[in-house]
């Protein structure tokens, strides 16, 4: 199944606090903030790249630069907002889109209230959302997204578990998966365990 765990010590360090509850919504942004950049510099990996030859101070050099191929970001709202700043900061022609899906507290079935796209046709896209719970948000939103014609989509997150990876891999069957870590399993309520607790409610401070 093509699940990337992210692999570096700063990751386990950023996500260890990020999951404490007693880290506050201040940093537990800057915290979601950091584990993102990480995760959009790994996720995007093997995106296209084309020669481009410049004058360096001394010499002509033929160096690489990413091909025109604009990106998309597509957060699941909320807690998805979180993860959006790392794609503008490091790819300036990057679109984003935006898809709303909120689970019932009963249920924990999504239900979508929100969808706003940029052309998605021959493009990259990638879908972030930091809690890859039941899967059935990223499901719901992998459909919005295929149904569009793009080039792939990818999901990313920061804390999956092994049933959510399950059913996007029954429903979508290939679809590359890049998260900080992957769980233990889901309790009774349909939170990740350990998790790291309601990731929109930390990170608001709802
Ligand atoms: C959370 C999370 C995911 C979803 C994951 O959102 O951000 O979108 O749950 O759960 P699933 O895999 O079982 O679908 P939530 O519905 O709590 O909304 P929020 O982002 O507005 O807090
Ligand atoms: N959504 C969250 O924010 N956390 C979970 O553990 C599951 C779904």
């Amino acid at each position: 199944m093509p699940v990337h765990i992210l692999d570096h010590p700063l990751a386990s360090h950023i996500l260890t606090h990020l999951r404490d509850k007693t880290t506050k919504p201040a940093t537990f942004r800057t915290l979601s903030y950091q584990l993102s950049l990480l995760l959009a510099i790994e996720s995007t990996g093997d995106i296209e790249t084309e020669n481009k030859t410049i004058e360096t101070p001394l010499e002509t050099v033929t160096g690489r630069v990413l091909a025109h191929q604009p990106l998309v970001v597509v957060p699941i709202l909320r807690a998805g907002l979180g993860m959006v700043q790392p794609f503008t900061d490091i790819f300036p022609d990057v679109s984003v889109g935006y898809v709303g899906l909120e689970r019932d507290h009963e249920t924990a079935v999504a239900r979508s209230y929100y969808c706003k796209l940029p052309p998605l046709a021959g493009r990259h896209v990638f879908v972030v959302d930091p809690m890859l719970a039941t899967g059935g948000s990223a499901v719901q939103a992998l459909d919005i997204m295929k149904a569009k014609g793009p080039k792939d989509v990818r999901l990313v997150c920061i804390v999956a578990s092994p049933e959510g990876v399950a059913e996007v891999e029954k429903h979508h069957p290939g679809t590359v998966i890049h998260t900080a870590a992957l769980d233990r399993a889901l309790n009774a309520r349909k939170y990740i365990l350990p998790g790291l607790g309601d990731f929109g409610d930390r990170l608001y401070g709802t």
